[in-house]
């Protein structure tokens, strides 16, 4: 089981670093896979962050982009297609992409997983699972869907920490936690003011700021207000060592051996 990622209550951080694998260990395997969740393990991660949208057909699949071009071969498997958007696919025409490939040979044939399958991974691993909502359109419908999926979970619901819904729409993430009631969120994108995090504290658990946006004093700030903080994509040793100087919680980083290396240097 990861470590407990409950916020540090009011004053400094105690435990060590929390290591996320950003799109499971994505500098290793094609991001968003279930390799690269399986490798985040063999990386020393605690938990894998994935990105989740929703296809044609309300399925909740495991992609970054609003696109499928980049990361899988959508435009060889479906030529005449005018759009390539997640959103325009069913999950059955997705299934039949190949989402390796690109990021080399020995990853051939890797499918784009659906959430439930990432979570089966993860589960089996004993990682915990940061599930990153990408939200295009508020919809309300997609809001109940993924609210009765997580409803439905006692594995996810048991533990604290063990799955953090994080998204950068606030407004989502807000309506899902009151659906969810015990739901563990996290606010992703810019800094707030005293006011704005006292604010964010009441429905969410955490904040998720870009690594150079964060300070020492901004942590403590949002220590302050019991939220826990954790810093995004932190790959290179200097962003990672100065975010544990600076007392976050948790590193995102598409490198968690480099974190977790930190991390026992750092004890
Ligand atoms: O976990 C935070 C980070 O993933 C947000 O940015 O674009 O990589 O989804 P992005
Ligand atoms: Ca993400």
């Amino acid at each position: 089981m990861p470590p407990s990622t409950a916020g540090p209550g009011r004053g400094r951080r105690a435990a060590p670093v929390i290591v996320v694998a950003h799109r499971g260990a994505s500098a290793y395997a094609p991001e968003n896979t279930l390799s690269a969740l399986r490798l985040a393990r063999l990386h020393g991660a605690d938990m894998a962050e994935i990105d989740v949208r929703q296809t044609a057909d309300g399925a909740f699949v495991v992609v970054h982009d609003p696109t499928l071009r980049r990361t899988t071969d959508v435009a060889e498997v479906y030529p005449d297609r005018r759009s390539l958007r997640v959103a325009d696919f069913t999950l059955a025409e997705i299934r039949r992409l190949d989402a390796g490939s690109w990021f080399g040979d020995a990853f051939a044939g890797e499918r784009v997983p659906t959430l439930e399958e990432a979570l089966a991974v993860l589960r089996e691993c004993g990682l915990g699972a940061l599930v990153e909502l990408k939200v295009e359109r508020r919809d309300p419908e997609m809001r109940r869907r993924l609210a009765d999926r997580l409803n439905a979970d006692s594995h996810w619901r048991r533990g604290q920490g063990r799955l953090i819904l994080q998204s950068f729409d606030w407004v989502t993430l807000r309506a899902v936690a009151e659906a969810v009631p015990g739901l563990h969120t996290a606010v992703l994108g810019k800094t707030y003011g005293r006011l704005g995090l006292r604010r964010i504290a009441r429905y969410a658990r955490q904040i998720h700021p870009h690594h150079l946006r964060v300070t020492a004093p901004y942590v403590r700030h949002a220590h302050a207000q019991g939220l826990a903080l954790f810093g995004w994509t932190a790959n290179n040793d200097t962003a990672i060592r100065r975010l544990i100087r600076d007392g976050v919680d948790g590193i995102i980083s598409d490198y968690p051996d480099r974190v977790a290396a930190h991390r026992l240097s750092a004890v």
